[in-house]
């Protein structure tokens, strides 16, 4: 098990634009698994390679809540190829933009396909948490934020404030202290 690092905005490499993977190959399924250590131990319950510095596109999410059986997805190279016309709002939160949440309207459902870590093509069809939590990821790959679905005036507060705590904490290394595991995190 190893831990990686997570980017907390705003920081350049949270914009790019993440390229796809080849073929699923041992690195990748060791990166997956690590990504996904990194993600419980946050604890969050989506993580995008590009938040640990890896500009793949790779995701891991796990909607289960504390109580429930872990289900973790390891995907490569997600693809929505299906979109519900119908959208939902969920309080969004990043482990790259630690303690902040708001509001984002995203499709309900989707239908997704994506390689496994076993290099298997697979499809899902996602709704509620899960449709949300793989969304957000996939935003990821793009260099995209959920940050950057609400107001830019609201934005523009979030980042102020990261990048105040960011100068702060040099010194002292920031912890996350989420201590619940809702959507919070992804
Ligand atoms: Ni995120």
């Amino acid at each position: 098990m190893a831990l990686l690092d997570i980017i907390v905005a705003p920081d350049p490499r949270l914009k790019k634009k993440a390229v796809s993977v080849e073929s699923v190959d041992k690195a990748t399924a060791k990166l997956m698994a690590d990504m996904l250590d990194t993600m419980y131990e946050a604890p969050g319950v989506g993580l995008a390679a590009p938040q640990v510095g890896v500009l793949k596109r790779i995701i891991v999410v796990d909607p289960a809540q504390e109580d429930e059986k872990p289900r973790p997805l390891k995907m490569a190279n997600p693809e929505i190829f299906w979109s519900s016309e119908e959208v939902k709002e969920y309080e969004e939160g990043c482990l790259s933009l630690p303690e902040e949440y708001e509001p984002v309207q995203r499709p309900d459902r989707i239908k997704v396909r994506y390689l496994d870590e076993k290099n298997q093509p697979q499809e899902l069809e996602a709704d509620g948490i899960l449709a949300v939590v793989i969304q957000h990821e996939m935003d990821h790959l793009d260099g995209v934020l959920f940050v950057d679905h609400i107001s830019s005036l609201k934005r523009g507060m979030i980042l102020r404030r990261l990048t105040k705590i960011k100068k702060l904490s040099k010194a002292q290394k920031p912890k996350a202290t989420l201590k619940r595991r809702s959507l919070a995190s992804a």
